[in-house]
């Protein structure tokens, strides 16, 4: 079987992947300099604690580890945290980005999968956004992930580096009885915060309950961290078997408002979340939708675990059993 380099791999969407690669048979190295990733996330025989800055020592691990291709996830993920540190995102998101490309090239791996993002899109003009709609980031996040992108079209026509770039929408969920699951520090995202709110009774802020939506909350495309890890082994199968460099969004084509989400959690748990409306948080756009059905028509995905009960009760059996 192949074996796959998986940058970030003690991450959460990261070690998902790596857990549904291992169960496809595939050999997986893990790169990750724990600064955002949780050792636990990773067998230790599997782990090379790296920055992906270290050029060489990477080209070394992937002509030692005779590595096939590449997934990669190491990157900063935090909206807000990138209006506030824009040099560190580059820097780690851009600058990182590189060196592992420099590294592939110095040991001749020529095929990628990208962890991408719905970011690139900024505010859409409409929804469902296909692959069409055009680069218009409002974070230096979203920014970091198209200048990623750009670079790797011009690698495909200068290196011969075929890549996939997995736009995804919004990640959640966990294969909890892997013990895998969600964890960020500090978190941001709605439906761990959720949990929280009813786990230490500190009420949540919903942001915004004006937008031009049925309940005047935002509406968002959550994809099961497993149908995205899944997403990515589809990918990896088309590169290996000589496809060429494309993008794909990557969700389930279904929206979701902040109450929906909030009811759906209370419906799980049979708890109430405690809440308070606070302001529009600024560059949430008011709907995000993928049209995913290039990646469904051309690689032959599909989600399988879209329904927002079955997302939800996931990631509270993971955040509940940590707890226990
Ligand atoms: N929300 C709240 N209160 C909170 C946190 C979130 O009301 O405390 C709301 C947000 O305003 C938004 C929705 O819940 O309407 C979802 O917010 P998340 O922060 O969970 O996710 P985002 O849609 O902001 O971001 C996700 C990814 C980003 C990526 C973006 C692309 O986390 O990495 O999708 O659209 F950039």
């Amino acid at each position: 079987m192949p074996k796959i380099l998986v940058t970030g791999g003690a991450g959460y969407i990261g070690s998902h992947t790596c857990h549904v690669l291992a169960e496809n048979g595939y050999d997986v190295v893990v790169v990750d300099n724990l600064s955002r990733g949780y050792q636990h996330n990773v067998p230790r025989e599997r782990l090379r604690v790296l920055s992906l800055s270290e050029t060489s020592e990477l080209a070394r691990i992937m002509v030692e580890e005779r590595v096939d291709a590449v997934v990669h996830f190491a990157a900063y993920i935090a909206v807000g945290e990138s209006a506030a540190e824009p040099e560190l995102y580059f820097s780690n998101n851009v600058g990182g980005s590189l060196s592992l490309f420099a590294a592939m090239h110095e040991a001749g791996v020529r095929k990628l999968v990208f962890s991408s993002t719905a970011a690139v899109y900024g505010t859409p003009e409409s929804v469902p956004i296909p692959e069409s709609a055009p680069y218009a980031p409002v974070s230096v996040y979203g920014e970091s992930k198209v200048m990623v992108e750009k670079i790797l079209a011009w690698l495909d026509e200068l290196r011969g580096l075929r890549s996939v770039c997995l736009r995804y929408f919004n990640a959640c969920g966990a294969a909890w009885q892997a013990g895998l699951g969600e964890e960020h520090e500090p978190e941001t995202h709605l439906i761990p915060l959720l949990i929280r709110a009813i786990e230490t009774g500190k009420p949540i802020t919903l942001f915004g309950n004006d937008y031009p939506t049925p309940d005047g909350t935002c509406i968002r495309d959550y994809i099961h961290v497993m149908d995205l890890a899944r997403a990515h082994v589809t990918a990896l199968e088309y590169l290996l078997a000589g496809g060429t460099s494309d993008r794909f969004n990557c969700g389930t084509g279904k929206g979701h408002s902040v109450l929906e989400v909030l009811r759906a959690v209370e419906e799980i748990s049979g708890r109430k979340v405690p809440y308070v409306w606070g302001a529009r948080r600024a560059g949430d756009p008011a709907e995000l939708v993928a049209n995913s059905s290039r990646l469904q028509r051309k690689l032959g995905w599909a989600p399988q675990n879209a329904e927002l009960t079955g997302i939800v009760t996931s990631a509270w059996k993971y955040t509940t059993r940590r707890s226990d």
